[in-house]
């Protein structure tokens, strides 16, 4: 029997936008290109937290299964908020955890859950570019297009997503649902604010 709390959560669901297996078919498809792109090349993988948690680790993976692959991969994370707790963008982007290793001279692939606006890619991309990498690219799984407020490249995009509040596969309401293994529409009736 479900607790009183699971039934809560899950009635919060309006509906799955984008189920597991095709979130792993899309992934799956995201990681062959990002292979043949830079075969035999090392590649830093650098992961947006907290949303990019996920889908940073399935992409690395992917990657790993891919015979004809980067020559060497590494995983590093930066942690960077504009939302807070509130469902819209600050429009000012915060750093709270910068990478762990130095990037000059790296491939480096940013890895985002979602982009909406623009605003924080923008600003990671401003950031990290003047750091001397080698290259720099993006890989988005969700993209809002139509939200976009500045115009900024994404080499890789997975889904473009309806325009609803989404939740799951890394992306939040208020720390809630980043759990879920899919992407689904949060009912209006959840929303507190
Ligand atoms: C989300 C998401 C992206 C950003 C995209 O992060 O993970 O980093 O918003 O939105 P934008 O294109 O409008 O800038 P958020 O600030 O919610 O932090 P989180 O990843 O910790 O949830």
């Amino acid at each position: 029997m479900k607790s009183y709390a699971t039934d809560s959560y899950e009635a919060a669901i309006e509906r799955t936008l984008f189920t597991q297996s095709q979130i792993a078919e899309t992934i799956g498809a995201l990681a062959a290109r990002i292979a043949r792109d830079y075969a035999g090349q090392p590649l830093l993988v650098l992961g947006v937290l907290k949303g990019a948690l996920y889908v940073t680790a399935d992409l690395t993976r992917a990657l790993s299964l891919l015979a004809d692959g980067p020559a060497a991969i590494e995983v590093d994370y930066i942690t960077v908020s504009s939302y807070g707790n509130s469902t819209r963008s600050s429009g000012e982007v915060r750093m709270l955890k910068d990478t762990s290793e130095n990037i000059a001279g790296k491939n480096v692939l940013i890895v985002e859950d979602i982009i909406d606006n623009g605003l924080t890619l923008q600003y990671l991309r401003s950031l990290l570019g003047g750091r001397n990498p080698a290259s720099l690219g993006a890989c988005v799984l969700f993209d809002k297009p139509y939200r976009r407020q500045v115009n900024v490249p994404v080499e890789y995009t997975g889904f473009v997503a309806p325009d609803e509040f989404v939740v799951g596969y890394g992306l939040d309401y208020q720390e809630k649902y980043r759990n879920l293994p899919y992407l689904a529409q949060l009912r209006s009736s959840a929303f507190t604010e």
